[in-house]
């Protein structure tokens, strides 16, 4: 029940949602990677109102990336080569356990491999620690380079590693979706039916590449790299509303997420949650804080009594 004041809005909306059997202070994710490994500053996002953070992806052992330049500002976003640069999963679950002793702010633990194998190698680690859930990089290439063949590319690969890893896994899994594919509504499905829990939509686009003018030469040491923020939210929200139209699983919406209306943006595409991570970058992360005022907001004036009751967009759209 929502209670209207004299002016038509509502007062006593809540941010609060349910996410797999997981009651969340607020729909706003800290999405992989965008802020490291270390639990300070998973801590720190806890602290700020996202109410669930997920960890850098983690590889089975440690991984140096790519030299620097590995991140360079574009108009609207960032283009990255960051390279998976981890120091393996022991590392991030010691990192994951000292979060967990100093909050109750849901953590995912994101995993990144290039074979079934690992992966399923992955998720019976990550169960074995307090995580509360485990979110598989499905970005990551088959072949060659960062960029060769994301997994993500193919329903049957991405089912393969779904089915591996939910037979390994004793926490709910997220599959993360790239958007570098053709068809993300097959891969999300493909995802689904091989036991998926739930969806994150998207990983970065691209790739893409900068040019130094004076050297003549990419800025990215890895010559490309993947866009994030701002400049990628309408991709990011084609995309989870195609997907919310293709599964029954709920979604987190990520890309270019920057302010509460863009929130309500993904949330209207059909996001159960929505990340919020390149615009921490310039924001800071006091950005959690801001938006779920703001959201909540939107909702009393809107007279929705939480996130999940804002009405999504009817299919077809996209
Ligand atoms: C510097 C940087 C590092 C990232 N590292 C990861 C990662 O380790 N694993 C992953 O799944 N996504 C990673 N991402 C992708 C983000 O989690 C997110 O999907 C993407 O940036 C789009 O959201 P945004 O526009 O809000 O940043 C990274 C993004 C950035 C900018």
């Amino acid at each position: 029940m929502v209670t209207k004041i004299p002016s038509g809005e509502c007062m006593d909306a809540t941010l609060r949602t349910r996410f797999l059997e997981l009651d969340l202070a607020t729909p706003l994710v800290l999405p992989a990677g965008v802020l490291g490994t270390s639990f300070s500053s998973l801590l720190a996002c806890a602290r700020c109102g996202a109410g669930l953070v997920t960890t850098k992806s983690a590889t089975l052992t440690e991984r140096t990336g790519h030299p620097g330049p590995v991140v360079v500002e574009t108009p609207a976003g960032l283009l990255n080569a960051v390279g998976i640069s981890n120091p393996g999963i022991a590392e991030v679950l010691r990192e994951v356990a000292v979060y967990r002793r100093h909050t109750a702010v849901p953590v995912a633990v994101s995993v990144f491999a290039d074979s079934p194998a690992d992966f399923a190698e992955l998720a019976r680690r990550v169960s074995d620690s307090p995580a509360d859930l485990l979110e598989l990089n499905l970005s990551c290439p088959n072949v060659s380079g960062e960029f060769g063949a994301p997994l993500a590319g193919s329903p049957d690969t991405v089912a393969a590693i779904v089915a591996a890893v939910k037979h390994a896994a004793r926490l709910p899994l997220i599959a993360k979706l790239s958007p570098n594919v053709t068809d993300i509504a097959a891969v999300g499905r493909a995802a689904e039916q091989a036991g998926a829990d739930a969806l994150c939509a998207i990983n970065t686009l691209g790739p893409g590449m900068v040019i130094d003018t004076e050297l003549g030469l990419p800025v990215l040491s890895n010559g490309s790299g993947g866009l994030s923020g701002a400049a990628i939210r309408p991709v990011a929200v084609r995309a989870v509303h195609q997907l919310a139209q293709s599964v029954g699983i709920p979604i987190i919406g990520v890309g270019g997420v920057c302010n509460a209306v863009d929130a309500a943006e993904m949330l209207i595409a059909g996001a159960r949650l929505v990340g919020v991570g390149t615009a921490l970058w310039s924001g800071g992360i006091e950005l959690f804080g801001d938006i779920g005022r703001n959201l909540l907001a939107y909702l009393n004036r809107r007279c929705y009594p939480d996130p999940a009751a804002v009405p999504r967009l009817e299919p077809s759209h996209a």
